[in-house]
């Protein structure tokens, strides 16, 4: 279990707990958090979770699949950021306790 903070972009903050094994997209539905659609349901498919993780959390995530890598390739060049992942594939685990994901604004 640890902290995450989701940021939309529109600016509003959610801090919410979450339970290990448990994905960041998946977790933020159960706490009502709709700015990421994740039409594919976490598939890595859609990108429609894409977000940006601040650089200290981002060093600590695994390494991305290639389907997560092309499907952020695949997205506005404007959007994607050094730090993007789509919240999707990143799954809870005590050492991303505190993380912070900002929610891209094209999803
Ligand atoms: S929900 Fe589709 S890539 Fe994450």
């Amino acid at each position: 279990m640890g902290q995450v903070t989701y940021i939309e972009p529109c600016g509003t903050v959610h801090e919410v707990n979450v339970e290990n094994g448990k994905n960041l997209l998946d977790a933020a539905f159960d706490n009502e958090i709709y700015a990421m659609p994740g039409v594919c349901g976490g598939d890595a498919a859609c990108a429609t979770c894409h977000c940006v993780v601040e650089q200290e959390w981002f060093d600590k995530l695994d390494d991305m699949s290639e389907d997560e890598y092309y499907m952020l390739q695949s997205q506005a060049e404007e959007e994607v950021t050094a730090t993007s992942r789509l919240a999707c594939q990143i799954k809870m685990r005590d050492e991303l306790d505190g993380i912070i994901l900002m929610i891209a604004a094209g999803n």
